[in-house]
């Protein structure tokens, strides 16, 4: 039997009592393979990654080391719950690194969005490799795969969880309690393991962050205001009820500036674009028509609260032509 294929007869985890079994099942494999050994984890903060955090928390305990890579393109209060859950509330052994500055050093001055996806990529596997190159004793490498991915590397789209880290890290194996599964099924599971929802129930995030959401090459005072008017979007699709209903919501902010008047003077600021779609499989994606008086006070919020911002603009393309993202 192929372990990277599921059977045609595997029952779908739709339910908190199948999800259970799912759970008990793969609690006692993962023992099973890993004995005396340790699991290392790169735990995003992704909806993927956190459930398998939680899942090998309940197996094995501290013998999982989890490292959380802050990147400083992390969404506000990402890394923050990252440490909060995982560490005061299921206390797990969480490595959390602060890489904001070497990072940002890297990205100084590159204006090429794909320039920009490789330099995060590699920089991320060269922390992530300098803090497994510390640790003592015999460790797997736990990933948070799942079946489309399985599915989607053996295809056109290479995908980070599959094959993506270096071939010269010393691994006894892999740890992939959720490689079989659906991404609803992986939210059972997480809700089921006791996650927060709006951990388990969060919309897709690029790995690469808000560094493509931070049009052109990164600046901090971009960079901060691209963070502060997605968490403004985000608290205001919350209180609207529009969370649930829009596939995935956010802003970006290009790389040239706009005339504006603030208080009577003349000013020379950023443009915010609100960007929400609703899709099924990202592939082609659609542009809700929210309500005027919800974007008008995103846009009154973030003029206000939001320094060196004068213009919010609502994008309405759909994909094609436009991608999600910007960049
Ligand atoms: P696009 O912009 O191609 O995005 O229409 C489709 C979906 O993929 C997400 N996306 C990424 N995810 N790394 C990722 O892990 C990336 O570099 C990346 N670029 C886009 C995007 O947010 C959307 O959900």
């Amino acid at each position: 039997m192929d372990p990277n294929k599921r059977p045609d007869d595997m029952i779908r985890i739709t339910t908190a009592e199948l999800a259970e079994k799912f759970i008990e099942e793969q609690v006692a494999a993962v023992r099973e393979q890993v004995g005396d050994n340790n699991v290392l984890l790169a735990l995003s903060g992704g909806v993927d990654s956190s459930v398998v955090a939680a899942l090998l928390i309940k197996a094995i305990g501290k013998q999982l080391v989890c490292v959380h890579v802050n990147h400083g393109l992390m969404r506000k209060g990402e890394s923050e719950q990252v440490v909060e859950v995982f560490r005061n509330q299921l206390d797990a052994n969480l490595i959390y690194i602060d890489a904001e500055d070497r990072f940002l050093d890297k990205l100084a001055g590159v204006a090429d969005p794909e320039k920009k996806r490789k330099i995060i990529g590699e920089e991320f596997v060269r922390v992530f490799e300098e803090e497994s190159n510390k640790l003592e004793g015999k460790f797997f490498l736990g990933q948070g795969t799942i079946y489309p991915d399985i599915i989607e590397s053996d295809g056109v789209k290479a995908h980070h969880n599959v094959g993506g880290l270096p071939e010269d890290m010393k691994f006894i194996g892999l740890v992939e309690p959720v490689r079989l599964l659906y991404k609803d099924e992986v939210r059972v599971v997480g809700s089921a393991l006791g996650l927060p929802d709006d951990m388990v129930y969060r919309q897709p995030f690029p790995g690469p962050g808000l560094g493509v959401r931070c049009l052109g090459a990164i600046t901090k005072d971009r960079l901060a205001a691209v963070r502060e008017s997605d968490a403004i979007l985000r608290e205001e699709f919350d209180i609207a009820g529009l969370t649930p209903h829009v596939w995935q919501f956010f802003t970006s902010i290009p790389d040239f500036r706009s005339t504006g008047v603030k208080d009577g003077k003349r000013a020379f600021d950023w443009p915010v674009i609100i960007r929400a779609v609703n899709t099924v499989d990202a592939m082609t994606a659609t542009v809700p028509e929210i309500d005027w008086a919800v974007l008008k006070k995103i846009t009154d919020r973030i003029l206000k609260e939001v320094p060196g911002v004068c213009r919010v603009l609502y994008d309405l393309s759909p994909k094609p032509s436009a991608t999600i993202e910007w960049e």
